[in-house]
């Protein structure tokens, strides 16, 4: 199995942005953690992360023939970005959203998400184990579309 991990806009800041809502774990760790734990799955992950729109957009179609699947935090495009639920529309990728914090216990405008529609489900709330989380769960579900 061929897994993207792709992490959106200031998820780089990881371990030093707001450690009160996003734990003090940076998002080298979390790739490491990732990766230990691909192995142990027999999984190849790729994984990257960017702050801009465009870029996730275009790692999201390129996805498309070449992943089997998708673990996306697109941070804060989450609750705006139409365009990127419209390329994993595109995709026939399966996506799994995945957000460190739980955005439902936050502020409102957190609580809307344009992925999640077109996501197999979400797992938020769990800080940096949330990657591992997501990871079985797209695994699970890759395994049981089979
Ligand atoms: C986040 C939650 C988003 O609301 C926020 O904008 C982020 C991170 C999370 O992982 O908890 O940047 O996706």
């Amino acid at each position: 199995r061929r897994i993207l991990i792709l992490n959106g806009p200031n998820l780089n800041l990881l371990g030093t942005r707001q450690p009160e809502v996003y734990g003090a774990t940076t998002l080298a760790d979390i790739e490491k953690m990732c990766r230990a734990h691909a192995e142990t799955c027999g999984a190849t992950i790729d994984f990257a992360q960017s702050n801009h729109e465009g870029v996730l957009i275009d790692s999201i179609h390129a996805a498309r023939g070449e992943q089997d699947g998708i673990i996306l935090n697109a941070g804060a495009l989450t609750h705006t970005s139409i365009a990127l639920m419209d390329a994993i529309s595109s995709a026939e990728v399966p996506v799994v959203e995945l957000h460190l914090s739980n955005i439902h216990a936050r502020e409102s405008f957190r609580h809307k998400s344009w992925i999640a529609p077109v996501a197999v489900g979400q797992i938020c709330g769990f800080g940096a184990r949330g990657y591992v989380l997501a990871m079985d769960a797209l695994l699970g579900h890759l395994e049981a579309a089979k």
